[in-house]
């Protein structure tokens, strides 16, 4: 599918978002784990979640979709006598479907084999098996680490080993495998990450009932600290059943925000967003480029929080990303690649190596699509280097298979001097399936073309 978008309309309007992927995922996953009936409520329907509703309909959870409520009988942890033959679960193009199933398995000790997409096969699984190896869990990867991932029946008997494990990187799908798994094992686990990668998986558990206690340790090396968690499994096994409402994903509210403020004349807003300071990197590498964005209305869903934002067209200027500032914007550097081509002067993403591991290589392919837009862009080592306030020109570009690409390449067409077509553009309803829709009835000039 192509999606056409033309520049010249300011964006004018309010927008609900629909409900956060990853504490949606987590939402499934961890009430599955519970005991008793929980109700979770905005719940976002869009492709990798379905394929986590599927995975947990293979392991024969019961969930039922109303509207954008989901209910789920919980099967509680360590069911593992029911399956005797391996289940297979087929996670799509979801990563963390992938890593937080093989955490909730392995807790379980449920034989199974986990495979997905084509792109889901080249992302690097190693950062979840060898931990899970030293936790006892008989996990083996495909040749480079890879999926399709076997998990082997464990025999009933001595539960996982709790381990003392240092991530090498911050990622909160690798540190929510690990929680989960720990769920399972026999005494307190704890985990190190080099930055503060997202904690719903923490906040969630702990109102389920689980002891998990964060804090900053120093690394050794002059200011550096790690973010630690210490989870204790609870002694009687059983998680309490979830009655929660998920705050609007600032994931997608990113594409509107960046939207609104390179689109002349534009002021939107957008209500019930998710401001968890561990996911909204972006308001603060925005502000610092003199976007015009205020939070209004702040409030609280169950350990979240959230509120609703008003943006405002402003000029931009270059910045500089890095650190714990990419961790925080993880998923939005595409998108705020698309303001900085739009700012003027400079803006150096650097220290953002994991992007080339995402769902596409979001250094690599973003660079190349960019550059055929006419943006002046340089791929470097671990990010790159925008020399913005050029105009950008129309034309056709590819989001290789990522729904975040489409996404961000689509909204610089709103600012662009010409058209700008996403040869691929369904792929952006694995996380976002109302994107077109929201721009248009904010006022975008945008269309499909078969
Ligand atoms: C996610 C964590 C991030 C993010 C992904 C969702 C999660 O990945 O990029 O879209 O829900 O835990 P990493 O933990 O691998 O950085």
């Amino acid at each position: 599918m192509k999606l056409a978008v033309s520049p010249g309309r300011p964006l004018m309007g309010i927008v609900s978002l629909p409900g956060d992927k990853s504490i949606s995922h987590r939402a499934a996953l961890f009430a599955s784990l519970a005991e008793g009936e929980s109700h979770i409520q905005n719940f976002l329907i869009a492709g990798v979640t379905r394929a986590m509703l599927q995975a947990l309909a293979e392991l024969e959870v019961t969930w039922s979709l109303q509207d954008t409520t989901l209910t789920i009988q919980g099967q509680g942890i360590m069911k593992r006598d029911i399956f005797s033959n391996p289940v297979n679960l087929y996670c799509g193009n979801s990563g963390t479907t992938m890593r937080l199933l093989a955490g909730g398995i392995a807790a379980c000790g449920i034989p199974a084999i986990l495979d997905g997409s084509s792109g889901l096969r080249r992302r690097p699984m190693k950062r979840i098996v060898e931990p899970l190896q030293a936790m006892g869990v008989p996990i083996q990867a495909s040749p480079g680490y890879t999926a399709p991932l076997q998990i082997a029946a464990r025999p009933q008997g001595p539960r996982l080993r709790p381990i003392n494990y240092t991530l090498p990187i911050a990622s909160a799908q690798v540190k929510s495998c690990l929680l989960l798994a720990a769920l399972g094992a026999d005494g307190p686990t704890v985990l190190r990450e080099p930055g503060p990668s997202r904690d719903h998986t923490e906040i969630m558990l702990r109102s389920m009932g689980v002891s998990i206690i964060k804090d900053q340790q120093p690394t050794g090396d002059p200011g550096g600290i790690y973010h630690q968690t210490r989870i204790s499994p609870p002694a009687s096994l059983r998680l309490s059943p979830l009655n929660i409402l998920i705050p609007g994903d600032f994931s997608s509210a990113a594409f509107l925000i960046v939207a609104a403020t390179i689109t002349p004349g534009s002021e939107i807003n957008l209500i019930g967003v998710g401001l968890n300071p561990t996911r909204t990197g972006l308001l603060d590498a925005l502000q610092s480029m003199g976007a015009d964005i205020q939070v209004r209305n702040k409030r609280e869903s169950h350990g979240e929080p959230l509120g609703d934002l008003l943006v405002r067209y402003a000029p931009l200027r270059g910045t500089r990303i890095s650190g714990s500032l990419v961790i925080r914007a993880i998923d939005e550097i595409p998108v705020l690649a698309i303001a900085a081509a739009f700012a003027r002067g400079k803006t150096i993403v650097s220290q953002a190596d994991e992007l080339r591991h995402k769902e596409s290589n979001r250094i690599g392919d973003l660079s190349r699509e960019l550059h055929q837009l006419g943006i002046e862009i340089e791929e470097t080592q671990d990010g790159f280097i925008i020399n913005g306030g050029q105009d950008l020109r129309g034309g056709t570009v590819t989001p290789h298979g990522d729904h975040r690409l489409a996404m961000a390449l689509a909204v610089a067409g709103l600012a662009a001097r010409d058209t700008i077509v996403i040869d691929g553009a369904e792929i952006i309803s694995e996380s976002f399936p109302e994107f077109s829709a929201s721009l248009r009835d904010l006022g975008a000039a945008m269309h499909i073309e078969q």
